[in-house]
């Protein structure tokens, strides 16, 4: 299972440049499943190996990075679109190798840009590209026109579902809109919330049967998070998980993951041409 994550990652890292972040997705069907949580823990799992992370809130005007990071944020990625701040002014250093942009709270749709705000967020968005080795967008649930550029552009995303029938018919249909728009996109499965091993694992295979089935796409596994309380304590205390009770099952699960992820990684491999930038521009300007 997880071979296959690790050939599919090798395909993907084939194409990349050297210094260039990669910038993955984490998105769902369904609200609620997780997305959050997991993307704060696996980033901070990932800075913990010396990687260098950046994560994006981008549920705008909803988003809580932040609030499960016990920080307030003075700004927020609408000041760069709206005040055209420095993308630097906007970044929250949480340690040396791991940083994150809040969503902020207020209405405010970022993703309907003028082309102006747009070139200006794009030259902000480039200075960061040498700075990270991981740039981790955390979407709001299901998609919408302006934020489905940014998970198209991405160079993977991460599909979270629970076991929930509903869950997994919404993350469903979540694969099937992305497979519609780019095949080749790199989806990765994470099942959250799991109550027992087996449970995830044929969670994963019924989605990996539909989606090679009916849409002709091969979904990797990324991995599984158990059910575990220690994520809801950790919420209400406003610390990650992995650092409030690193010995519990879902710390366990993240820094597995994270070991996994980074062994199919080639941090020297190249990417080709078709990096963030550059598709984020063809979708937002030549649609
Ligand atoms: N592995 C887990 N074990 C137990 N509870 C969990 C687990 N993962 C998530 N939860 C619960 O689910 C809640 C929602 O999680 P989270 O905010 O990360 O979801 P989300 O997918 O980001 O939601 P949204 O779609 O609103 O952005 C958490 O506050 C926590 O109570
Ligand atoms: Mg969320």
């Amino acid at each position: 299972m997880y071979d296959q994550a690790a050939n599919l990652r090798k395909k993907v890292e084939a194409r990349r440049e050297p210094k260039q972040a990669k910038t993955i997705a984490v998105v769902s069907g369904k609200g609620g499943v997780g997305k959050s949580n997991f993307a704060v823990n696996f980033c901070l799992s990932l800075s913990k190996k010396q990687k260098k992370v950046l994560l994006f809130d981008l549920d705008i005007g909803m988003g809580n990075i932040d609030v499960l990071l016990g920080k307030t944020s003075r700004l927020s990625i609408v000041d760069i679109f709206e005040r055209q701040l420095p993308i630097q002014d906007v970044i929250e250093q949480i340690s040396d190798s791991f940083a994150y942009i809040s969503a902020g709270s207020g209405l405010s749709n970022i993703f309907a840009m003028g082309n102006e705000q747009f070139d200006y967020f794009i030259d902000q968005y480039e200075l960061l590209t040498g700075l990270f080795d991981f740039i981790i967008f955390d979407m709001g649930a299901g998609i919408t026109e302006g934020s489905a550029n940014f998970l198209m552009a991405a160079d993977e995303a991460i599909v979270v579902t629970t076991p929930e029938p509903t869950s997994l018919t919404d993350a469903y249909a979540m694969i099937k809109h992305i497979t519609r728009e780019d095949l080749n996109l790199p989806l990765f499965l994470l099942i959250n919330r799991i109550p027992n091993q087996r449970i995830g694992k044929q969670t994963a295979a019924r989605l990996q049967r539909v989606a090679g089935q009916f849409l002709g796409k091969e979904l990797a596994i990324l991995g599984m998070l158990p059910e575990d309380k220690a994520v809801v304590q950790a919420v209400i205390s406003q610390t990650p998980f992995i650092e409030k009770s690193p010995k519990t099952a879902a710390a366990k699960a993240v820094r597995e993951i994270t070991d996994m992820f980074l062994d199919g990684d080639r941090p020297d491999s190249r990417r080709a041409s078709s990096s963030f930038i550059k598709k984020l521009t063809h979708f937002i300007k030549e649609r």
